[in-house]
């Protein structure tokens, strides 16, 4: 199989994480016979640096014309770049929020599961993690807040900023459907989390998931508060199979439950639209303070690379062999120093990829 693969470094700990995902990458290609294409494109800091703006129109013109896009991380630190000095729509993460509408890349999947091997680094106590937990997070990513209307203005000589919550019934339905069939593949179980008693926008999203889940009788559906949902991760993180919820509560909640994880630097996620393509990129920021010091975990590029194969190629032995790769590196004692354990063997980044390579 041949695969055009736009590929998105990025910044801070972009390129050297990547760079591992592409080596894991070619492992594959040359085991199972297959032949993936690269084209970098810049996207955030980066390509504010060289051509002015977080994300150009010819770059998102290149990602469109792939099969698939693979991004490390974008962004530095916001109190001391000077890309946060930059009018809103001129930052790094502004090419972030494009190229997700310019692609239609509304549904966001975030699995975050409990690694066995690394169950002392989860932050949870032994009898709340039990037997361990394995969730998914699907969360819309091309409406509400974060594309509503927005304005500041004086207001009576008071300055006032106004975001704009909407939810169409088409966008709701098409991510309910999302997590609906994802949860036939998984435990069946949906939980929709929303703030149906404030918001009009919620109350429209419970009726539209009732709505939709009366196509999957064999899924339970319930219904949870988003404040509740909150309390509930930290107190029982297994009850959940897929969570199903909108742009701003999907970006809270998933960084809680990749906390919960406590290995943040293994996580994964994929951003579908309706056809097979999509852009795969690791849970994690940028890590600015890091970058270059070939500390970081490329695990979670890896494994989003491994979803890539999955989702978008229908690659699914290949994608099991990157995964069971990751598990063995793990079993076999290596750790990046962000999971590091006693008695454990420390490795860098570029060691890690090579392991996991071998192993393939
Ligand atoms: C994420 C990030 C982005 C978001 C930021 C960088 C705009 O936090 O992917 O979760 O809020 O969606
Ligand atoms: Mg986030």
């Amino acid at each position: 199989m041949e695969k055009n693969i736009t590929v998105i470094k990025g910044d801070g700990i972009g390129p050297e994480i990547v760079t591992q995902a592409q080596k894991v990458l070619d492992k594959v290609a040359e085991k199972f016979g297959h032949k993936f294409n690269y084209t970098d494109i810049l996207m955030g800091g980066c390509s504010i640096d060289a051509c002015g703006v977080p994300l150009t129109d010819e770059a998102v013109a290149t990602a469109k014309a792939a099969d698939a896009v693979l991004l490390g991380a974008i962004g530095g630190n916001t109190s001391t770049s000077p890309w946060y000095k930059l009018a809103p729509e001129l930052r790094p993460e502004a090419g972030l929020l494009k190229i997700r509408k310019e692609l239609g890349l509304f549904a966001n999947l975030r699995p975050a599961y409990l690694f066995e091997q690394l169950k002392s680094a989860c932050p949870l106590n032994s009898e709340i993690i039990g037997s361990g937990f394995d969730m998914m997070i699907m969360r819309e990513l091309t409406g509400g807040l974060y594309f509503g209307a927005r304005k500041t203005e004086t207001v009576g000589g008071v300055e006032t900023a106004t975001d704009t919550l909407t939810y169409s019934e088409i966008e709701i339905e098409r991510i309910a459907r999302k997590g609906f069939d994802i949860a036939m593949k998984r435990r069946k179980k949906v939980t929709s989390v929303d703030k149906a008693n404030v918001l009009d926008s919620s109350r429209l999203w419970r009726k539209i998931v009732n709505k939709v889940a009366q196509e999957y009788p064999e899924v339970e559906l319930e219904h949870m508060l988003v404040d509740n949902c909150a309390m509930q991760l930290v107190k029982d993180p297994a009850q959940f199979d897929v969570i199903l919820t909108e742009n701003m509560f999907g970006d809270i909640l998933s960084d809680e439950a990749a906390m919960v994880t406590g290995s943040i630097g293994m996580l994964s996620s994929a951003s579908l639209n309706d056809t097979k393509f999509g852009l795969y990129e690791p849970s994690h920021g940028s890590a600015p303070d890091i970058a270059g010091t070939d500390k970081a975990n490329p695990i979670a590029t890896v494994l989003s690379a491994a979803m890539m194969l999955r989702y978008s190629f229908d690659l699914d032995k290949e994608a099991d062999a990157v995964e069971n790769a990751v598990k063995k590196v793990l079993a076999d004692g290596f750790r990046t120093v962000d999971i590091m354990s006693e008695g454990m063997k420390q490795v860098g980044c570029e060691e890690m990829g090579s392991l996991i390579c071998e192993r393939i």
